[in-house]
């Protein structure tokens, strides 16, 4: 497994692995790498014949620069694990931004619902580095989890919007045995924040269920949601059932009438945490 450092360098490896006929597939990644990012790097060798890892935990996407100073950073545990997947190359950049840098890269509408409300610049952020990102590595697929949804939601939208010629592949959410989706952040989690934060898949579970049995209504399937995070000692950012394709959140008094994702964002102990489900 190959290290980049260099911009350059990633660039001369991916075009020389291009130039002799095969594929390249891009997991961009924070780093504290979990099972999670390990089977997106799976996903992504079904995808491409050689699968490239950024690690970079980019600065302009935090909005609080607490949780960027707090954010783990673990590269050689990192790329320990690595080794052991079909991860054929890391770009771990130390710096990203040229000083001075003053282009950004904007998606409009998708970003203004779901997290883009409480989280001013942080989609600015995201889809400027993996555009930093996409033209360094020059890959024929990125994949990314559905963890974030909206991030891969923008993340497609973006990559359609600008011509660029790679396929965007979503990945499923990986979760612990205990159903709370797999995060860098929840190693920050106490131990009375871990538990409590079980809420989040349950409450997701037993909307999910309901929805199955047949229930269309908004607030019936998002209220119980709301209030079992309450419940469990949660502090509510956001509770919505959004069209699955322009994020837009349904209003309460609504139904269920097209592909939609309920979505949460919570604090447990001080950390924030997403998650979502599909309803279709
Ligand atoms: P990070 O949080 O490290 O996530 C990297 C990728 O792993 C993302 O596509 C994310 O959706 C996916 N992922 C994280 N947890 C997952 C889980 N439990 N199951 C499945 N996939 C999961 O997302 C970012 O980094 C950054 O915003 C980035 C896109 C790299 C831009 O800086």
């Amino acid at each position: 497994m190959e290290v980049f450092t260099d911009k350059e360098l990633m660039r001369r490896w991916s075009r020389s692995v291009r130039a002799a006929g095969e594929t390249v597939a891009l997991v961009p990644t924070m780093g504290a790498l979990h099972e999670g990012h390990l089977r997106l790097v799976e996903l992504a060798a079904r995808e491409a014949d050689r699968v490239v890892v950024s690690i970079y935990v980019n600065p302009t996407q935090f909005d609080r620069a607490e949780d960027f100073a707090k954010y783990p950073r673990t590269l050689h545990s990192d790329l320990k694990a690595l080794e052991g997947s079909p991860c054929k190359a890391v770009f771990a950049p130390t710096e990203m931004y040229l000083p001075g840098n003053t282009t950004w890269v904007t998606v409009d509408g998708l970003t203004e619902h779901l997290c883009g409300k409480t989280r001013p610049g942080h989609f600015r952020g995201v889809t400027t580095i993996v555009s930093k990102f996409l033209h360094v590595v020059e890959p024929d697929v990125a994949l990314f989890g559905n963890k974030d949804y909206q991030q891969r939601r923008v993340l497609e939208q973006m990559v359609r919007d600008q011509d660029l010629p790679i396929r965007v592949v979503a990945a499923p959410t990986v979760r612990e045995p205990d159903g709370l989706a797999m995060s860098s952040r929840n190693v920050r989690l106490d131990p009375t924040a871990r538990l409590a934060a079980t809420a989040i898949p349950k409450a997701l579970d037993a909307a999910r269920a309901a929805f199955d049995r047949g229930e269309r209504g908004v607030a019936a399937l998002s209220e119980p949601v709301r209030q079992a995070l309450i419940a469990a000692g949660g502090t509510i950012d956001y509770v919505e059932i959004a069209d699955d394709q322009t994020l837009a959140p349904l209003p309460s008094d609504r139904h269920v009438a097209a592909p939609a994702v309920l979505a949460i964002a919570a604090f447990f102990g001080g950390v924030r945490l997403i998650d979502n489900v599909a309803l279709h």
